[in-house]
């Protein structure tokens, strides 16, 4: 059987530019180096979406997900697979039997709960990580990519998969460590695009200044128009120097990764260049072109196309994880 490699990503209302160059456009490249020999699931965590209030029109928005990955140039084949966390009910099946493996101590420990948590919070918020290992030990998956802020719900899955086989026998596929999944991913687990006005935070969808961040629905002139707003220091040297040059930095970043060049190549060319204003020029020009050709490709994806691929994903999906639900179930006399 081909190894997985499984994500999913949260469907809240509009993405930023830096949700899609940090996680979407690198899953996309994963997908297309492996999709030859192994099996690769990208789904709509919508279960997870509803732990806050739903922004936007939801089934919009998990079609225009879909259509972005696509977009983005992933190459869908027989290995590759879309569906809706919602509509394969084994996820909640099994979330629940993982609940009651699952200690209330250790799940406490969870630090988006701890962020996000106290007494007002939704007990949904609480099982949010158990709900997320259901999502990954149903499909057996090997490779996990995402961003920093979830490995230790990932380390998470990975006890709950080792405690259950040591309980009930080897039932589940334990995922890769993290540092594993990193080596993987071949990326610096530091990528990640920051706010155009504060360069020290990461780039946000909740930030409440537009200038801070570029939607991928932003008209590609107000996009040119932030980063030429973008907060640089005054050093007045271009260098990628993530720490005293975050700014900076940032736009070399960004213009790599949306006109598709080395990043070593960019910082190459504008090492030691004095005008910042050159190279804002330079980035908002990539990115209003990146942006309305990117729009341009979205708007012709017909729905009924993702429709069709969401539904024959679901068929894998359901197929896949009802097996490896019965074998929980009858490894612990459920069935
Ligand atoms: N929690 C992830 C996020 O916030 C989304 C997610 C849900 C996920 N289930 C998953 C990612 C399973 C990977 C595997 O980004």
């Amino acid at each position: 059987m081909n190894k997985t490699i499984l994500t999913g990503i949260r469907v809240n209302g509009e993405l930023t530019l830096g949700n899609f160059l940090g996680a979407l456009l690198p899953m996309v490249r994963l997908a297309n180096q492996h999709s030859k020999d192994h099996q690769v699931n990208i789904f709509i965590p919508d279960l997870h979406t509803i732990i806050s209030e739903i922004d936007g029109n939801l089934q919009q928005n998990i079609l225009r997900e879909i259509k972005y990955y696509l977009a983005a140039g992933l190459a869908v084949n027989e290995n590759v697979h879309f569906y809706r966390q919602s509509y394969v009910p084994a996820h909640s099946e099994l979330t629940w039997i993982l609940n009651c493996i699952t200690p209330m101590g250790e799940a406490s420990r969870m630090i988006q709960f701890k962020e996000k948590g106290g007494d007002s919070a939704n007990v949904g918020i609480f099982d949010y990580p158990i709900l997320m290992a259901a999502d990954i030990l149903l499909y057996s998956a090997t490779y996990i990519p995402v961003g920093e802020d979830q490995f230790q719900h990932l380390e998470l899955t990975r006890n709950l998969a080792e405690r259950f086989n040591r309980r009930f026998g080897e039932v589940f596929t334990v995922p890769l460590k993290t540092a594993d999944q990193v080596k993987f991913m071949q990326q610096d687990a530091g990528l990640r695009i920051r706010d155009l006005l504060n360069p020290d935070k990461k780039m946000s969808k909740s930030t409440p200044s537009e200038n801070s961040k570029i939607m991928l629905s932003d008209a590609p002139e107000k996009a040119a128009k932030k980063i030429m707003s973008a907060t640089t220091d005054s050093l007045g040297k271009i260098k990628f120097d993530l720490f005293n040059q975050p700014g900076i930095s940032n736009l070399l970043q960004i213009e790599a990764l949306i006109t598709d060049t080395p990043l070593q190549t960019v910082i190459t060319t504008w090492a030691g260049q004095t005008s910042y204003g050159d190279l804002k020029r330079k980035v908002a020009s990539s990115i209003s072109a990146f942006l309305s050709d990117f729009q341009q490709q979205v708007e012709q994806i017909p729905d009924q196309l993702v429709l069709d691929l969401l539904a024959s994903g679901e068929i894998y999906a359901n197929q896949v994880a009802n097996a490896k639900l019965h074998q929980v179930q009858k490894a612990m006399g459920l069935r």
